[in-house]
């Protein structure tokens, strides 16, 4: 039985989630897979009308009574900033101790790319975004804050464990990959700023070179400047297959891998535990988008190749190869439908969420 929690959220969210949960139903009838579904009330809603984000045991709930979380957007324009992201998104992240981001970024075919002669042969890479150290940890302070000599400071923190097991991941998936497609997956390259980081990104440097050697010899590695990498994103994305970076520059780097595949109405993502212990996070890349919210507008591709990873990912770390299957299913099917938008804009697609998402049930 795999159950899986969702986190519908505000804006888009409620509307794309339930477009995966349709693929889902349809792919689990036809291979059998025994799954749950439940709903959870995460989200700035909640937060405007209650003042509460999510309870300890509402946590624990979903850690002890859940198999991996299906999330759509979460934050609306009168919940300040940070009070999602840091009450729920982040909070998930490290409680669950969620270290991976999986990030692929794929040239679907049909998909408009803004990069002139690129194809899916030369834009399709994932990016395994370090997920709980860095910047993100919160480790900082105010002295004098809001005097004219205020200061205010926020530390990158990066540990050999942490750093450690997500280039172990990063190999795996480099080999994995290779396995797949030969001709492809061959290359690791760990994006960091070495020349100027020279603590925090000598220690990634290190942990990289020495479990390459040591552990990986058979994958090739490859160190880029992430400033250098954002120019080769969009002049040379082909150089890429496996790209490992820290949790800031993943951030950031994503964006921009989103954008060379399509832009944020197709770009999927996993917050993973590979261990296993902690339920996953599946969502799509876009945020809550109020603007389209309730209109049927939403491009709801993003959540579809979110809900097909959370299948692919979750029946790789069950070993469950039926899983997989599903997941493989629906990405396979959504690859079929997005050719007939070819020269369309994919952030907002003319026509409505349901009826796309009916082109990708019809191909299941
Ligand atoms: C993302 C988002 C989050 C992040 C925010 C909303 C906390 O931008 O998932 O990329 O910075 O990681
Ligand atoms: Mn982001």
């Amino acid at each position: 039985m795999l159950r899986i929690a969702v986190i519908g959220g505000d804006g888009i969210g409620p509307e794309v989630t339930v477009q995966g949960l349709r693929a889902l139903e349809k792919v689990a009838g036809k291979l059998g897979v025994q799954y749950s579904v439940r709903q959870t009330p995460f989200s700035g809603e909640r937060y405007i009308k209650e003042k509460l984000v999510i309870t300890d045991e509402e946590l624990a709930d979903l850690r002890n009574n859940s198999d991996a979380i299906y999330l759509g957007a979460v934050g609306r324009p009168d919940v300040p900033p940070g009070v999602m992201e840091r009450g729920l998104l982040l909070r998930l992240r490290f409680e669950l101790d969620l270290f991976i981001n999986y990030r692929p970024v794929r040239l679907y075919p049909g998909v408009q790319t803004p990069l002139a002669n690129k194809t899916g042969e030369h834009i399709d890479f994932v990016v395994i975004r370090e997920n709980t150290e860095d910047l993100y940890c919160g480790v900082g302070g105010f002295l004098r804050r809001g005097t004219p000599n205020e200061v205010a400071t926020q530390e990158m923190i990066a540990t050999r464990f942490g750093v450690d097991r997500c280039l172990r991941y990063a190999f795996e998936t480099c080999r994995s990959r290779n396995k797949q497609n030969p001709a492809k997956g061959k290359k690791l390259t760990l994006v960091a700023k070495t020349n100027v980081l020279t603590f925090a990104h000598d220690l990634w440097m290190r942990a990289f070179t020495e479990m390459g050697t040591k552990e990986y010899p058979d994958i090739q590695r490859e160190y880029h400047h992430v400033d250098a990498c954002c120019m080769y994103m969009v002049a040379k994305p082909e150089m890429y297959d496996v790209i490992v970076t820290t949790n800031m520059f993943g951030d950031i780097i994503t964006d921009l891998g989103a954008a060379i595949a399509g832009g944020m109405g197709v770009a999927a993502s996993g917050n993973l535990d590979p261990t296993g212990k902690s339920p996953s996070i599946f969502e799509p890349i876009h945020g809550s988008a109020p603007d389209i919210a309730g209109q049927n507008k939403a491009n709801p591709i993003a959540a579809m190749l979110s809900m097909a990873m959370l299948l692919q990912q979750t029946g790789t770390a069950r070993k469950d190869a039926k899983l997989v299957q599903a997941g493989d299913l629906i990405e396979a099917a959504v690859t079929r439908v997005t050719p007939r938008f070819a020269g369309k804009t994919f952030d907002r697609l003319p026509m409505p969420t349901k009826e796309v998402a009916d082109l990708v049930l019809a191909e299941l």
